[in-house]
């Protein structure tokens, strides 16, 4: 059976994925690559582990967030459907049917205009794709570019993020800290509204609360 180890080693996922990174930073976005890769693909499957899934769903939701972004060398706009046809070519010959749609259906599910979660795979790379904002996303961190981009300034003014999955409280908490100086509390909201509305939506799939806490003040 494929698992994430198989994903990860895999010469063309390792393509996409690098391809990804050097695409995004050319056109000026965050980090979409392989540390963005590594921390979605390890909180999916945190969030699938606390949810009770089955061992196999676990690795599913793993190999889902791994792979999730790396459609986006062959363009932002619609990078969730050539990630999930990107998979489906990739590992047709050596995964079962079902289990090859159920990662190709999340890799897509994970931006979407409607907000829709098909399955319980999709919900855990949802929560874990949306938590991840942090300063090291950022590639351009000067001053000028940060006063002319809301994303990277946001991210670069994220001095800390802890994901928090409590199973027994079936609560996931995004705990934040924000220095102030250099990013207002409101201008998160306004940008990160229609992510935090995936990852309640996506909290609500799994019978989970998602909570968010931004410099120890609970918001969410
Ligand atoms: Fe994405
Ligand atoms: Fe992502």
């Amino acid at each position: 059976m494929v698992t994430l180890k198989d994903v990860t080693s895999n010469p063309l996922i390792q393509e996409y994925t690098h391809q990804t990174g050097e695409y995004m930073k050319f056109v000026g976005y965050t980090d979409h690559g392989l540390a963005h890769a590594e921390i979605v693909a390890q909180r999916a499957r945190a969030v699938a582990k606390a949810a009770k899934l089955q061992p196999r769903e676990q690795e599913l939701a793993a190999i889902a967030g791994y792979c999730h972004d790396m459609g986006n060398f062959l363009g932002r706009t619609q990078h969730h459907y050539w990630g999930g046809l990107l998979f489906g070519q990739t590992f047709q010959s050596r995964m079962e049917p079902k289990e090859l749609t159920t990662v190709m259906q999340a890799i897509v599910a994970h931006d979407k205009d409607e907000i829709k979660i098909p399955s319980l795979v999709a919900a855990c790379l949802i929560l874990a794709d949306k938590s991840d904002v942090r300063r090291s996303r950022v590639f351009d961190g000067s001053p000028q570019n940060r006063a002319a981009d809301i994303h990277d300034r946001l991210n670069y003014a994220t001095t800390g993020n802890e994901f928090v999955v409590d199973s027994k409280k079936k609560t996931v908490t995004l705990k934040v800290k924000i220095d102030t100086a250099l990013a207002p509390v409101m201008e998160y909201f306004e940008i990160f509204t229609e992510r935090m509305e995936y990852s309640r939506k996506a909290g609500e799939r799994l019978g989970f609360k998602f909570g968010l806490v931004i410099n120890h003040f609970k918001l969410l």
